[in-house]
């Protein structure tokens, strides 16, 4: 439960190189170990969350070997998993427990999994639904919180209308799929990240996109020894993880920062369309496609940012920059404005009360709303240090140590430690860039 202080600073320089993608990491070891051989996964995330799908899917049988930043997954095929003798832990991380809900819905064994006191009150019921139409028998508390006891079994094929937009769920029904005799369809009501479908045809699946349709046909039945393959992978560096210095580059005049080998897919990139709209001063560089994933470098100078709004089908591809968006707020001309992300009240933490409380500390002008909050521009003062809460949430507490270093007087970071749910290293990087 370590705090952090963070001082003011004049700007943000220097060159960066970032972590693996997080979610690009889980799908890669979870997909790894159902595959034949042994996959190199290097670049692989440092992130707690990402750790803790390797625990998992050694307890389920994967031979798992991390040296530094390079995992290697021996899988045994589709249906080479074996059960667990004690529950799973997912700990803090929601894309674990729901991914691995579909994985585990095709096994011919039953897995409790839970998590930490945050993951325990996430809701599961969006990924309950789906699998139980698939014919998984789950029961989970209050049928909708962690633990999930589920009971795997043959599954059939669906065609799914998601009534939410998010890419754990459609995720954990391609996953079912793979076990699904047929061909499982997903239809998405907005478009969310892609890392399961890339990742799934990097391994050897079989899969058909038509607008927000995405088909998967079921390996189960067949020859799901060798269904899916071994790969040796590069992970890209994190973009989520990116905004935070591309934010703090942005707040300082004399900025000047360049960050190497980030992912760049364009179901995560929308938040760089976003800043460039807002006036923020980006050159994206060394653009190439890596095992299907877009990679590139990104060079930020500071700017004077204008603001903006976000609403409807652009929040679920930048939902995880929101944040760092809101609590960059008070550093733009007209403020920032978030609609329609009700979703941001079942994250990690209760992100819309969470970041209005922060921001009020420091003393900005915020409106809370039920799917969103109006936070007020530079017009309503400068923010003041203050003691920050994030509430264990890794993304809050990164953010308002961004809002920090433009602020008058410290601000202390409460358990400043949870960012290494993402971003192990994250203080350290700011600190160096921030000549700290
Ligand atoms: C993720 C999907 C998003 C995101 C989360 C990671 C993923 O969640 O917020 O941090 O890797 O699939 P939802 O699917 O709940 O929107």
């Amino acid at each position: 439960m370590k705090a952090e202080t963070i001082h003011p600073v004049e700007n943000l320089s220097g060159q960066l190189e970032l972590p693996g993608d997080k979610s690009i990491s889980h799908r890669y070891a979870m997909i790894a170990a159902l595959s034949q051989g042994t996959s190199e996964l290097r670049n692989f995330a440092a992130a707690r969350d990402c750790h803790s799908t390797l625990g998992c899917m050694k307890a389920l049988g994967a031979r798992i070997k991390v040296e530094g930043t390079t995992v290697g997954i021996t899988g045994q095929g589709l249906h080479g998993l074996k059960s667990s003798w004690r529950a799973l832990d997912a700990e803090n991380s929601g894309t674990t427990i729901r991914l691995l809900s579909g994985i585990l819905s095709g096994q011919e064994f039953t897995t409790k999994i839970s998590g930490d006191a945050s993951l325990q009150k996430r809701p599961m019921k969006r990924v309950v639904t789906p699998l139980r139409q698939m014919g998984a028998n789950i029961r989970a508390k209050d049928d909708s919180f962690p633990p999930l006891e589920i009971h795997g079994t043959k599954l059939r094929a669906i065609h799914y209308q998601m009534p939410i937009a998010s890419a754990q769920v459609k995720s954990a029904v391609l996953l079912a799929g793979l076990y699904a005799e047929g061909t499982t369809e997903v239809t998405e009501p907005a478009k969310t990240r892609d890392h399961t479908e890339l990742a799934l045809e990097e391994f050897g699946a079989k899969l058909e996109k038509r607008g927000r349709t995405i088909a998967i046909h079921g390996l189960g039945g067949k020859n799901g020894k060798g269904a899916l393959q071994a790969r040796s992978l590069d992970v890209p560096g994190d973009l989520s993880s990116a905004v935070f210095f591309i934010a703090a580059a942005s707040m300082f005049p004399e900025s000047h920062l360049y960050i190497a080998n980030v992912g760049l897919n364009p179901t995560r990139s929308a938040v760089l369309d976003f800043f460039q709209q807002m006036g923020a001063a980006l050159s994206v560089v060394n653009l190439q496609s890596k095992q299907g994933e877009l990679v590139g470098d990104i060079g930020v100078k500071g700017a004077r940012l204008k603001g903006g709004l976000i609403a409807g089908d652009l929040v679920p591809l930048l939902i995880d920059e929101l944040p760092m968006l809101a609590a960059l707020g008070p550093y733009t001309e007209q403020g920032i404005e978030i609609c329609q992300a009700q979703e941001l009240r079942v994250k990690e933490s209760d992100r819309i009360a969470v970041l209005a409380d922060n921001l009020q500390r420091m003393g900005a002008k915020v409106e809370q709303r039920p799917d969103g909050l109006k936070v007020e521009g530079r017009s309503a003062g400068k923010l003041r240090g203050a003691e920050i809460d994030p509430r264990g949430d890794h993304r809050i507490a990164m953010a308002f140590a961004v809002a920090g270093l433009g602020a008058a007087g410290e601000t202390r970071i409460l358990d400043a430690d949870c960012a290494g749910v993402s971003f192990p290293t994250f203080y350290g990087e700011l600190r160096r860039l921030t000549g700290g």
